[in-house]
């Protein structure tokens, strides 16, 4: 099976295994995402690599209007069942981020994503991504995400898949930014914030950069 189709099969391998693969609370990336928002004013996010949507609730939660998205049919099956049960106010949807975006220009107020740009995709995917993020952003929308960083104890590990790719022993292929990456993909973006966090406790930790962006 090729590298990419081997990606996707896995995450619909770990959630049909696992309902909470993430576990059950909201990352502190949402957390965090959400009073940015809230500062600001915005309502309608729009989530990348929503996974089983443990951030994508939170911000339900928070009263925010949820456009989510994950390549994984499970994990956006799992999240359908879930909304309809509880009767949550939001849209998810099956789709493959290398894509076009499904939506108009300027149409959210922000863009949200929590470990998706650190999967395995290289500098040309993630210059098309960035670039489609930016278009569906309205001016003076907001763009968050968090990236895994050299500093990660998983940095230059395992089996080499490309730039700065390293596949894990469970198969899992993970691409690790330096500061110089991020501001090289942040075109057209203003650079609001870049600052590093770790999530999980050790032996399971990873570190992050958080980043903030905005659209002029
Ligand atoms: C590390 S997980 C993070 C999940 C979720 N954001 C969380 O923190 O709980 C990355 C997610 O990105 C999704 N993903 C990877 N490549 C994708 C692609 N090309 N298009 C859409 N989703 C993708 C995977 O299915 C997976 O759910």
């Amino acid at each position: 099976m090729d590298l990419p189709r081997k990606q996707r099969t896995l995450w619909d391998g770990s959630y049909a295994s696992n309902p909470e693969f993430f576990g059950s609370e909201p990352s502190d990336l949402a957390k965090s995402s959400i009073s940015i928002f809230k500062q600001r004013g915005l309502k309608t996010v729009l989530e990348l690599g929503c996974g089983q949507g443990r951030d994508t609730w939170h911000m339900v939660d928070a009263g925010l209007k949820v456009t989510a998205l994950d390549y994984s049919e499970t994990g956006i099956c799992q999240m359908k069942k879930r909304a309809e049960d509880l009767g949550l106010d939001c849209r998810l949807e099956v789709h493959d981020a290398l894509q076009a975006l499904p939506f108009p220009d300027n149409h959210f107020d922000a863009v949200y994503s929590h470990m998706f740009f650190t999967m395995r995709f290289d500098m040309d995917q993630l210059q098309f991504m960035f670039k489609e993020c930016l278009r569906v952003l309205r001016p003076g929308g907001i763009h968050v995400y968090s990236v895994r960083n050299y500093n990660d104890m998983h940095y230059g590990k395992f089996e080499p898949r490309g730039e700065d790719t390293w596949e894990n022993p469970l198969g899992f292929v993970v691409h690790f930014f330096s500061e110089e990456k991020i501001r090289s993909l942040a075109d057209g973006y203003d650079i609001v914030n870049i600052k590093e966090f770790i999530e999980g406790a050790p032996p399971f930790n990873k570190t992050l950069y958080e980043v903030v962006l905005a659209k002029p």
